[in-house]
């Protein structure tokens, strides 16, 4: 019988979408490339290669402009010195309208989420805690999977349940394992909706009640919402006992959470930065469309 893992508690901070869309491949370029029209195009044509785009040619000019401007962004961003970086990666021409609308868009209402669904009067599990650590890093410790790839549907929600499931259950027992965002996708559709959003609350609710999530083997990912797999093709591996919010608008209730484990967040995913987000911690520029809460929280 496969072991199950009874976690204590998954916490979570509700703030915005989080897209899991940072692909592996990007591409280096320097001032040489941004220096003509000719060295543009050209590295047009080599991005062109790499990520196998096919653009039908009376499309290509007006994808070349914005290819040119993403690029111009990029380069610009990077000689500063924020705390992240930018990388041309397959996204180089789509605008971030384009992008926004095939991988952050989701129908769900989120002001709900931003607002935080904490029970009233439940005490906050690390209230108390002292003496934190100036930094963690999660992924060193062992509890955080490869990044994947959440493709064309807004299940980013589901993708962020996840991460916080495989690393608490990570902590509580050393076992790294990568779990079915297509699970909550297909079957979790009471209060949340697929490839058209979700809230995480909602999943962790989900995955308590029923007895835990499946296997990412057993159940993989297919970035659109199916029939629900019976338990017993794809059998539960992994389960929490909860969850509960991180207070709102509390930076110190969220460097106590994250000390003690990985939080699902969302953020918005839909400003040029996050479409080209490479590493580091983002502390995104594009503030207009962010929540109070997520900026006093994420420059901190
Ligand atoms: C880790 O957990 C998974 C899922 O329950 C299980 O299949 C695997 O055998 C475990 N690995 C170890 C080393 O215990």
């Amino acid at each position: 019988m496969a072991p199950r893992a009874v976690v204590a508690a998954a916490a979570m901070a509700a703030v915005l979408v989080l897209a899991l869309a940072a692909p592996a491949i990007a591409i280096d370029f320097g001032e040489e490339d941004l220096a003509s029209e000719d060295a543009l195009w050209a590295l047009y044509e080599r991005w062109r290669g790499l990520h196998a785009v096919a653009r039908d040619l009376g499309d290509k000019a007006r994808r070349f402009n914005v290819f040119r401007e993403n690029v111009r962004l990029i380069h610009e961003f990077n000689k500063g010195d924020a705390p992240y970086k930018l990388r041309l990666n397959r996204f180089g021409d789509m605008t971030a309208d384009e992008f926004r609308r095939a991988y952050a868009g989701s129908r769900i209402a989120h002001h709900r989420m931003f607002r935080g669904e904490r029970k009233q009067g439940a005490g906050f599990r690390y209230a108390g805690a002292r003496d934190l650590p100036p930094s963690v890093d999660w992924r060193q410790k062992g509890a955080v999977t490869d990044v994947k790839d959440q493709g064309q549907c807004g299940s980013c929600w589901a993708f962020s349940t996840i991460a916080a499931v495989e690393g608490i259950n990570a902590i509580k027992t050393k076992n790294l394992t990568s779990l079915s965002e297509q699970q909550l996708v297909d079957c979790d559709t009471t209060s949340n909706a697929g490839c058209n959003g979700g809230l995480m609350d909602y999943a962790f609710q989900y995955i308590a009640k029923h007895g835990g999530v499946a296997a990412e083997d057993a159940y993989p990912y297919r970035a659109r919402q199916g029939k629900c797999k019976k338990s017993g093709a794809a059998p539960a591996v992994v389960t929490i006992d909860g969850y509960e919010d991180v207070p709102a608008n509390d930076e110190q209730a969220l460097k106590k959470a994250v000390a003690h484990q990985p939080v699902a967040v969302a953020i918005e995913a839909s400003g040029s930065h996050f479409q080209f987000y490479s590493e580091g911690v983002f502390a995104g520029s594009a503030a207009r469309s962010w929540t109070t809460a997520w900026r006093r929280w994420g420059t901190a």
